[in-house]
């Protein structure tokens, strides 16, 4: 007998939920849009239909990786973050709803036709640049990696959005890295604690990058290279952006405070968690 699409989900979405997958219900749904290829919307107006048994195979293989906790942005090689649609891959950090955060706070103190000069610290896809251009394309904005990797996804994201002349990507080390004074500095570096690494979710251990995730043992190791550096590389008035992790924030203060860093403020995120750092440099 065929099986209609409600009774196919039903299936995938309890096998997914076994395997303790959260986002089982959307998972399975988006998973099956995708092999049908038809919006979700689409997916969820016609449950009555039948599915063939060519369509079958070709959800079976999709779920098959979810169910090996392959993340959705993997399965679908792509992840949205603020306006916009970045091609991910295993060697970036898939972009997080939460990052969006410090882009609306560098939006908020840049007029629409500002020309500053801006300078990202560990671009991964280059989500945070290329938004920050395509909202403010007189700027001027380095990005830099030491991931090469990384830079050669943030290339191609650069390529798609047609920002590849604007955004100068560097692969470097930030500990390398002697350029110019910039007017912002902004980076979401790797700050997982050592000890937090392995319990994390799945998805994120078995899939993306170590270079991403790991701050070393205390989790602030990269925030700390950067503020020395940014004591440098930061014009006076220059200010720091910088994505935080919730239990971060009294540690950096003081490490910002005894590097000529002052105003700092932290923003939480939509989850209540402190997340979002923003700091004056003048002395
Ligand atoms: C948490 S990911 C952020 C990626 C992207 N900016 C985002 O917000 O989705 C941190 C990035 O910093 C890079 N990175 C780590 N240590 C670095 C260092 N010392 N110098 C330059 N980049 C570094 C990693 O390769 C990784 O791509």
């Amino acid at each position: 007998m065929m099986m209609n699409l409600q009774q196919i989900l039903a299936k995938a979405s309890s096998q997914l939920k076994l395997n303790n997958i959260k986002s089982f219900k959307l998972d399975s749904e988006l998973l099956l849009a995708k092999t049908l290829d038809v919006s979700r919307e689409e997916v969820l107006l016609n449950l009555n239909k039948k599915i063939s048994q060519s369509d079958i195979k070709k959800y079976n293989y999709y779920l098959n990786l979810r169910n090996q906790y392959k993340p959705m942005a993997h399965i679908f090689k792509y992840k949205f973050f603020w306006k916009y649609k970045f091609f991910v891959n295993k060697d970036v950090l898939i972009p997080r709803p939460e990052t969006e955060l410090i882009i609306e706070q560098i939006l908020k103190i840049l007029p629409k036709k500002s020309k500053k000069n801006i300078l990202e610290i560990g671009t991964g896809s280059g989500c945070i640049a290329i938004s920050l251009i395509r909202e403010r394309p007189n700027c001027r904005i380095v990005a830099i990696d030491k991931s090469l990797k990384a830079i050669k996804v943030a290339k191609k994201n650069a390529e798609i959005h047609q920002v590849g002349k604007k955004v100068n990507f560097l692969n470097i080390d930030v500990d390398k890295y002697f350029g110019n004074k910039y007017d912002i500095i902004v980076s979401n570096p790797p700050y997982i604690k050592k000890s937090d690494l392995l319990s994390l979710d799945k998805d994120v251990k078995f899939y993306e990058p170590k270079i991403a995730l790991s701050g070393g043992f205390s989790g602030l190791e990269t925030f700390f290279k950067i503020i020395k550096k940014c004591n440098k590389l930061l014009k006076n008035n220059g200010m720091l952006f910088l994505e935080i992790g919730e239990k971060q924030g009294k540690e950096l203060r003081k490490n910002l405070k005894l590097n000529g860093f002052n105003q700092i403020k932290i923003y939480k995120d939509l989850s209540g968690k402190d997340r979002c750092l923003v700091s004056t440099k003048n002395h």
